[in-house]
């Protein structure tokens, strides 16, 4: 008797001592966890759903309103991803988590910054699963949310009849979901709704870049920052470029949507694809897109979700004011297959980029030489440099000036850390930012000062994360470039 008095009361002040987040649609209850780095703990809560259940290629509904206790203390599934893989996966995905720094006792109100992460894999993989906020919210005393959205045909069904003309990038409004789902309820995690900023890396930045372009009046963010991408990376890629490169959209045809050829293959009619392809299976869907290897970009919706000429737009004031943080790795290309990039020279890359001029072309040719440079010794990394240039560093130059141009208050670093892991390739940064444990000192370091740049963003965006604006003019000397990894300001040439 005495003994289960005891118990049940041990358990209910442990009970009491779990996080707990009061929400419209239900309770949820998380759990606590700590990082060696950081005395703060921090309140987790994984899988809680932040939308419906999607119905399959259309926009995200809110959820109903409830009361029930839901323990919010396990992974939930990614959503379908355009791999083989067999991981945990559903298309009942619309999932966030939320890292939060633990508020002491009286403060009620939430006030700290929240950063919204978005994952990359070209939009056809990617989940929450391996996103642990724990560290950035210990360290840096923000909120760190990251947010599932769909991938493949199932977020990017494209413009085709049968669905409403702003439903066409369904992933996109999936992520947008998410910000509402911020605006409604960061309040209880001790988040301050007015103060989000979105961030991602590859096809993650892409999304921020979409977000910018459709957010124009009250965008439910203050500030965004790109990690190696945007809207201009994946144009690239799905214009030819990128496919010889990635390996993805060996089955487009240039003149369909590719849920199109999907249908075709599946045998549904062109007119009635969209329904048709709803009613399949899911594991027959999931295998003709791999079979047939169709890339799904996301799509202009003449700016509801996204548009295809962000320069366009931008010189038209159509897109979001605020502050920007942007960059991209020096080394990007070194994580593509070497098969895939020597498969071409120099000579055809240069050809494959500038199709119609031959004097670029071979400036292109001049400028990478082999032996030209400590950079380009061999031939691989003579095709790996012009590869990161092309796909991201030129990218990122070129909306850099755009942002600045404009007005927007623009902020760049290029990240060269020499890692145990090899060179600073593409997303070698997002480990370094996320992750609790680092594998050595001088990498915890690094992680501690991009951690801090990041937040300290976050938190002031108009105060910058550490360095100097850029300055779009056409002085080298001006366009001020945060060297990550090197630890000295940098400046391009
Ligand atoms: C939630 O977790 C607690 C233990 O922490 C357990 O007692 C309870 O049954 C769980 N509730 C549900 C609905 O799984
Ligand atoms: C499409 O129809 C053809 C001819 O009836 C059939 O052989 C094929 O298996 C069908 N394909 C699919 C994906 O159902
Ligand atoms: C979708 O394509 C049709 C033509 O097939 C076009 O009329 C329509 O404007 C497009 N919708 C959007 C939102 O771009
Ligand atoms: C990046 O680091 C490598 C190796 O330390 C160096 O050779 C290269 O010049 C650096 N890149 C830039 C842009 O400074």
């Amino acid at each position: 008797m005495r003994a289960s008095l005891l118990v049940t009361v041990t358990a209910a002040v442990a009970a009491a001592q779990l996080p707990t987040a009061t929400l419209n649609d239900a309770i949820y209850i998380g759990t606590t966890t700590r990082v060696a780095s950081a005395t703060a703990v921090v309140d987790k809560f994984l899988g809680i759903p932040y939308a419906a259940t999607p119905r399959r290629f259309r926009a995200a509904q809110p959820r109903a309103r409830g009361s029930e206790r839901v323990n919010a203390t396990v992974q939930p599934p990614a959503c379908i991803q355009q791999s083989s893989s067999s991981g945990f996966e559903s298309e009942d995905c619309l999932f966030l988590n939320v890292f939060a720094p633990r508020r002491g006792c009286g403060t009620a109100k939430g006030n700290k910054a929240v950063m919204l992460w978005f994952y990359g894999g070209a939009l056809s993989t990617g989940s929450i699963r391996s996103v642990d906020g724990s560290s950035l919210a210990a360290n840096q005393d923000v909120i760190l949310v990251a947010c599932n959205y769909r991938l493949g045909v199932f977020g990017f069904p494209g413009n085709v009849s049968g669905l409403p003309d702003d439903e066409l990038n369904p992933g996109f409004r999936d992520q947008k979901m998410a910000l509402r789902w911020i605006h409604e309820n960061i309040a209880s995690f001790g988040g301050d709704p007015a103060k989000v900023t979105i961030f991602g890396e590859s096809a993650g930045a892409v999304s921020v870049d979409s977000h910018l372009m459709s957010e124009l009046r009250d965008p439910p963010f203050r500030a965004a920052i790109m990690q190696s991408g945007g809207l201009h990376t994946f144009n690239r890629i799905a214009l030819g470029v990128g496919v010889s490169v990635t390996g993805l959209g060996t089955g487009n045809k240039a003149a369909e949507p590719p849920l199109l050829t999907l249908a075709r293959y599946m045998n549904c009619s062109a007119d009635t694809a969209v329904a048709c392809l709803q009613a399949k299976p899911l594991a027959e869907l999931k295998s003709a897109v791999l079979g047939l290897n169709l890339l799904f970009p996301p799509v202009d919706d003449g700016g509801q979700t996204s548009v295809a000429d962000t320069d366009s737009a931008r010189r038209a004031g159509r897109t979001a004011r605020v502050p920007v943080l942007i960059g991209s790795t020096f080394k990007e290309g070194a994580i593509f297959p070497a098969k895939a990039l020597q498969a071409k020279s120099l000579e055809q890359w240069a050809q494959a980029i500038y199709p119609s001029n031959e004097a670029d072309a071979s400036a292109v040719v001049h400028a990478y030489a082999v032996g030209s440079s400590a950079e380009t010794q061999t031939a691989d990394d003579a095709v790996r440099l012009l590869h990161s240039d092309f796909q991201f560093a030129c990218t990122t130059t070129y909306d850099s000036n755009m942002l600045a141009a404009i007005g927007i208050p623009t902020w760049r670093y290029m990240f060269n850390a020499s890692l145990p892991s090899g060179p600073a390739s593409h997303g070698s940064e997002v480990r370094l930012r996320l992750r609790a444990s680092q594998s050595s000192a001088a990498n915890q370091a690094l992680s501690a000062k991009i951690q801090a740049a990041w937040a300290r963003f976050a938190k002031d965006p108009a105060s910058g994360p550490g360095w100097s604006t850029y300055e779009p003019t056409s002085s080298a000397e001006n366009k001020a470039i945060q060297m990550i990894g090197t630890l000295v300001p940098y400046r391009l040439d």
